[in-house]
Formats: structure tokens, sequence, C-alpha cells
């Protein structure tokens, strides 16, 4: 039995989603269970050359043995869910008989989105505009309505910490999947430009309804370079032109909105795998910055400075860097574990 925590090290867009789809395949995992925030979050899983841009859904989709749940800390919208199992179940992904989500999570309403679309929200911190905000502010005032309330969503419904707690007791593997990024954590992020509530590894854990006791792995998930989206500091952040040039141009999943971008920020890197308690480091996007290691699966055919770079994260950070992202496709992974 394992039960292992993902989260992202940076400001999100790390490339978590496809850590997690890749865990869930090769290790066959039971059970992935989404933490996080809500449907800000856009995860992007690429198989056999198709990408699914998820924004509710675990993305331990992927293999057809994996139980999908969503913890009752993340609120959710209930036309998003049903676009994307109805979307998944176009690409061949049926999810429906294996999909739960808690009675308990907070329902996000028009005009959650509303209010998180202008004024300081939309326009000082710059939010994805998705209503996760307002409806947690909601949920704080005990005013929001839960899954349980939502007729269309009762098929689902689900008690997911009873199930993932007698899941590790009965010895199966569990993942949790939480979302964002370390520096948007209302608590431990750069204050006021961040996401509405905690989304380090103890609040994944506490989203789905598991002790800090049952976890065994925190997978700490970094890109090659820094990216942001939104307002906020970045600490070495680069013109528009310089990441162009470096090839480091990326855009939003759910916004659109062009990422800004930075280098690899050890410092940052060093507080997140502090904070989130981390024990193995997943490396993501190394292609983008040693195009030579696109698609590589084998350490030894990196070159010289692809290694080097591996390596002076594995001894500024002092843990083993177990996983490396070559590729946007599932198997492009090179699994040192
Ligand atoms: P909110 O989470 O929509 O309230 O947005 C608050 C801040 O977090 C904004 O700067 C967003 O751009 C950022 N943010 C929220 N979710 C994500 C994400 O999944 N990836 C990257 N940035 C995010
Ligand atoms: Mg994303």
């Amino acid at each position: 039995m394992v039960c292992t925590v993902i989260v992202d090290g940076f400001f999100g867009d790390s490339g978590k989603g496809k850590i997690v789809s890749y865990l869930a395949y090769a290790d066959d995992v039971e059970y992935c269970a989404r933490g996080g925030v809500g449907p800000n979050a856009g995860h992007t899983v690429t198989v056999n050359g198709r990408a699914y841009k998820l924004r509710m859904l675990p993305s331990g989709f992927v293999n057809p043995r994996t139980r999908l749940l969503i913890g009752p800390g993340v609120v959710v919208n209930p036309e998003v869910i049903l676009k994307e199992i109805s979307e998944l179940r176009e690409g061949g992904f049926d999810v429906e008989g294996r999909f739960g989500l808690d009675a308990q999570c907070a329902v996000i309403e028009p005009r959650h989105i509303e209010a998180d679309r202008g004024g300081h929200l939309g326009e000082v911190i710059q939010t994805t505009g998705t209503g996760t905000g307002p409806c947690n502010a909601d949920r704080a005032l005990r005013r929001a309505r839960l899954a349980r309330d939502i007729p269309s969503l009762s098929r689902y419904l689900a008690d997911v910490s009873l199930e993932l707690n007698r899941a590790l007791d009965e010895g199966m593997n569990v993942i949790v999947e939480g979302t964002q990024g370390t520096f948007l954590s209302l608590y431990h992020g750069t204050y006021p430009y961040v996401t509405s509530k905690d989304v380090c590894s103890s609040a994944a854990c506490s989203d789905v309804g598991i002790g800090p006791t049952r976890v065994d792995e925190v997978v700490l998930v970094l890109k090659s370079y820094v990216t942001r989206v939104g307002a906020g500091e970045l600490p070495g952040e680069l013109t528009p032109e310089e990441v162009k040039r470096r090839g480091w141009e990326e855009y939003g999943t759910v916004t659109g909105r062009q990422r800004r971008a930075a280098p690899f920020n050890f410092e940052l890197a060093r507080r997140a795998a502090m904070i989130n308690g981390a024990t193995q480091i997943a490396l993501t996007k190394l292609d983008v910055l040693y195009p030579e290691c696109r698609g590589a699966r084998d350490y030894g055919v990196l070159t010289r400075d692809a290694r080097g770079f591996v390596e002076r994260i594995e001894s500024e950070l002092g843990l083993p860097v177990t996983l490396i992202g070559t590729g946007p496709e599932l198997e492009e992974v090179i699994d040192l574990r």
C-alpha cells in the first residue's frame, strides 16, 4: 500500500496532470482523489496524441481500473463535471461507474462566477474568473449549496474520506492529486496574489479526508523553469521577447492568458520542499530546456548539461529526482524509482 500526495512547488502549471496520469497508469493505482481548489485548475493529459484538458476530473482517468474521486474540500462546477465526463467518453475513456464526488463539495453558482470576473478579484488579483474564490467565501459564511443538493450530480455522490481510508486499510494504492502551486497558497504564497485556500500537501490531505499519518510519499512537481499567470511577484521574470527566444512560451489551460516566465528558482524550490514535506521530486519539461532530451526514457541518454541540472536540484534540495518529464505524452517519462 502506498499513499502518494502530488503537489506543485511553484505557481501551478508544472505538469502535475501528466505525472499523476503516468503514475496511475504505471503503478496501476486503484484510487486517484482530487484535492485542491476547484475548476480554476487546468490539467493537460496527452494520450496517443490527443490532449485532454481537465478542470475537475482527476488526471488518473487514463487507467480504466482507477476509481476517480473529488474530495469534499474541492468546490465544483456541475456543468464542467458533466462536460468532462462526456468528453472523456468520446475519447474512449468511460468513467461512468468509476467517478464519484463527495456529497459535501460546495457548488459554484453563476453569481460566484460573476463576482470573480470584475473589480478586486478580476482586475487586481487577476483570478481565473471561474468562481472558486467567491464560492469558498460563501462556504465560509455557511451559505454555499453542496453537491448533495444538485439532482444532476446525484448518481455520482460518494463518501470520499470513507472510501479512501478503507482502500488504504485494504492495502490499495492511492494518489491524492493537488492543484495550483505552493506559492499560490492562501497561507504560504505571495498574498494577496494567491488563490482562495491553502494548496500544500497537508491541505490536499484534508481536502479528501485522510490524516497525515496515512501518507507515505509526497511528490513535489517542479517544472524546469517557472511560470505564473495573473498578478503578483515572479522573481527573475524575463521579458516576453526573452521568453519567446528561449521557447518557454505557454498559454493558460483555463484562461488562455500568456504565462509569465522565469528561470528555475532553487530558493523557491527549497522552500516548497520544506512546506510540503516532500520526499521526492518530479522534474517536468526537461526537453524544453534541453531539446536533445525529447522523448528520452533512460537517464543514460541525457546530455551532460541536462544531467548536471538534475544533479544540482538533488544536491540543493537534498531529495531524489525520481521522475523526469521529457515530452507531453503520458509515457515520455524517465522513471528512476
Ligand atoms: P483564482 O484561483 O481563480 O482565485 O486565481 C487566483 C490566482 O491564482 C490568479 O493569479 C490565478 O492566475 C492563479 N491560479 C489559479 N489557479 C491556477 C492554476 O491552476 N494554474 C496557475 N495559476 C492559477
Ligand atoms: Mg494548469
